[in-house]
């Protein structure tokens, strides 16, 4: 379970990015988070392990403190950043999965097994031996989700997964989030794609100005997100079951 208790975040410029946060998330749940550009969606998951820590306010992860134990809450939590490029580490693609779970300080043997695991898991073992900078966009959004799978993180957190990728490529990273949910991690996923994700969610936070505006079940919220400049999913008059965009 992840709790957020009265968050403020007031970076040194004086920008109040974020204010009165107040959400839990328990787990197994498959939240979407969503809001217009600037709204504090980055800036709030960076919270959850300790990326950012709060101006005031808490994040507990089972009741304690991220704060007072980062090594685990970054085990626990794994992220696949809005820029996959900026978290490649690793000289090939089986290295840069190998990166996390190697710091982790296990067996050489574990972190093999734990690497090819991960690779089989995202259909990259054919990859291995290459360059993580020469595959393509929708694979190096696998090569992150790869990464986090290796370091067994039950808390799985996407930030806009989807961006630039085609439609293959969405329709593969969306089968893996929606496998890895069905498998009980628990999912939080930005996005501004409603349509491509809402009909698995069972839950939807909207932020506005910093300030969540709405925390609740999507086919309710859905009603409410064109107040927050958030394109509503096909239109005006489709119901959230219908919409399984995708045959996964
Ligand atoms: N280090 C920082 N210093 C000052 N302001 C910051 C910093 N990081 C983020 N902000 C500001 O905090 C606000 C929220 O930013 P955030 O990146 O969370 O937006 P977002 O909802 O993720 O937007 P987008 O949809 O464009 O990704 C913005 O006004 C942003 O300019
Ligand atoms: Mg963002």
């Amino acid at each position: 379970m992840l709790e957020i208790k009265n968050l403020k975040q007031r970076f040194p410029d004086n920008t109040l990015a974020l204010n009165n946060i107040n959400c839990s998330i328990a787990d197994g749940e498959f939240v979407v988070i969503a809001g217009e550009n600037g709204s504090g969606k980055t800036v709030l998951v960076k919270h959850f392990n300790g990326l950012l820590s709060p101006t005031e306010g808490q994040i507990l992860l089972d009741g304690e403190p991220v704060g007072k134990n980062l090594g685990m809450a970054r085990q626990r939590i794994g992220f696949v950043f809005q820029n996959s490029d900026s978290q490649i580490l690793g000289q090939t693609v089986a290295d840069d999965v190998a990166f996390g779970p190697r710091n982790l300080g296990l067996s050489p043997e574990i972190v093999n097994k734990r690497v090819e695991t991960a690779l089989v898991e995202t259909g990259l073992t054919d990859k291995k031996d290459r360059l993580p900078y020469t595959l393509s966009g929708g694979e190096k959004r696998r090569l992150a989700l790869a990464g986090v799978l290796a370091m067994e993180s039950d808390i799985i957190v996407l930030d806009e997964p989807f961006i630039h990728l085609d439609y293959e490529g969405v329709k593969q990273v969306l089968a893996y989030i929606v496998t890895l949910h069905k498998k009980g991690k628990t999912i939080i996923l930005i996005t501004h794609d409603l349509e491509k994700v809402l009909a698995h969610a069972s839950g939807l936070i909207i932020l506005f100005k910093g300030e969540i505006v709405f925390y609740g079940n999507p086919s309710e919220g859905i009603e409410h997100v064109s107040h927050y400049n958030i394109r509503k999913p096909f239109g005006e008059n489709r119901k959230i079951e219908s919409m399984t965009w995708l045959t996964i």
